[in-house]
């Protein structure tokens, strides 16, 4: 398979959350460098913003995040379909409108009991600013976001064309969606496959599926410096307070792709900000003339 040289106008998939890449897609997948002979896996793989529009022909994904694969593994099955979700969405909508605020917290306990898919859709897009945040006790606990009329007719559609893009995307595709912890991925990981990593940031969106400590990301860094296979780690660089010492420390050899974006979903300004973004790329995979730190 060969990557774009340069992605068209990427496109969003169903779920959004506080680290979506999908601004970053195009310079993602132009910057690699891959064969496409094995397979593309993603260990933190979050919204999949990545995997959708790259379409591998094989892949191996998972998040410890079981909501977020639960959706996708839904999707792959048939149980949620761009059909069904309107339908949920058109009578729960209703429902929004006629019993406001209160019914967004039914449904949250709701889906804190049975970790029904279709209710995670509805409380990714009704909860404040899309965040997706769970207590310690595993239990989603993001507010309403205040707007009764949420489903209007427009953006119910706009949410199951995007479940219909990716549902028509799996069709035929070897790809397999896992609950697992990173260090059990990365443990299966063949020469031929390609590895792109976007971990959670050191002590930022810190909840029930989003430690990351220090000792996570130097654990990770050494990982995939011995890994057999190529790979593609994203990981803030710069914001306007101070430097990621964590890259210079360990990729300080390796290739840097840099760029600067704009993080729009987060609960709170400090976490709704400019930054810059560091793509580093293991040697031998970058498409373009190499560019150290
Ligand atoms: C920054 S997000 C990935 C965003 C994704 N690239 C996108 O475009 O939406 C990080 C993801 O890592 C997952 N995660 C956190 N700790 C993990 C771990 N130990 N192993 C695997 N996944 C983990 C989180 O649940 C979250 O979905």
């Amino acid at each position: 398979m060969t990557l774009p040289k340069v992605c068209p106008k990427p496109k969003a998939p169903p779920i959004k959350s506080q680290g979506i890449k999908t601004k970053l897609v195009p310079l993602i997948l132009a910057s690699i460098k891959w064969d496409g002979k094995g397979r593309w896996i993603e260990p933190f793989l979050g919204s999949g913003s990545v995997l959708f529009n790259l379409q591998p022909d094989r892949a191996l994904l998972s998040d410890t995040n079981r909501h977020i694969i639960g959706i996708y593994q839904a999707i792959q099955t048939g149980e949620l379909s761009s059909a069904s979700l309107r339908q949920y969405l058109e009578r729960e909508g209703k429902k929004l409108e006629s019993q406001g605020e209160d019914y967004y917290y039914q449904v949250r306990e709701r889906f804190n009991e049975s970790g029904n898919p279709f209710d995670f859709v509805f409380l990714n897009r009704a909860s404040f600013n899309g965040v997706i945040r769970f207590n310690s006790k595993g239990q989603f606990n993001v507010p309403f976001c205040k707007k009764v009329d949420r489903f209007r007719q427009a953006y119910i559609t706009k949410i199951c064309n995007q479940v219909a893009w990716v549902s028509k995307i799996l069709q035929g595709k070897d790809w397999t969606f896992i609950v697992q912890d990173w260090r059990e991925m990365l443990a299966r990981v063949m020469p031929d496959d390609f590895v792109y990593l976007d971990p959670p940031y050191v002590d930022r969106h810190t909840d029930y599926f989003n430690h990351w400590s220090h000792a996570d990301a130097d654990e990770l860094a050494e990982t995939i410096k011995n890994l057999s296979c190529g790979f593609a780690y994203s990981m803030w660089k710069k914001n306007k307070y101070r430097e990621n010492e964590h890259l210079h420390q360990h990729f300080s050899r390796y290739p840097w792709i840099t760029c600067n974006h704009y993080y729009h979903v987060g609960s709170t300004e400090d976490l709704r900000h400019a930054m810059e973004e560091a793509l580093i790329i293991s040697p031998g995979f970058l498409a373009f003339t190499e560019n150290y730190p």
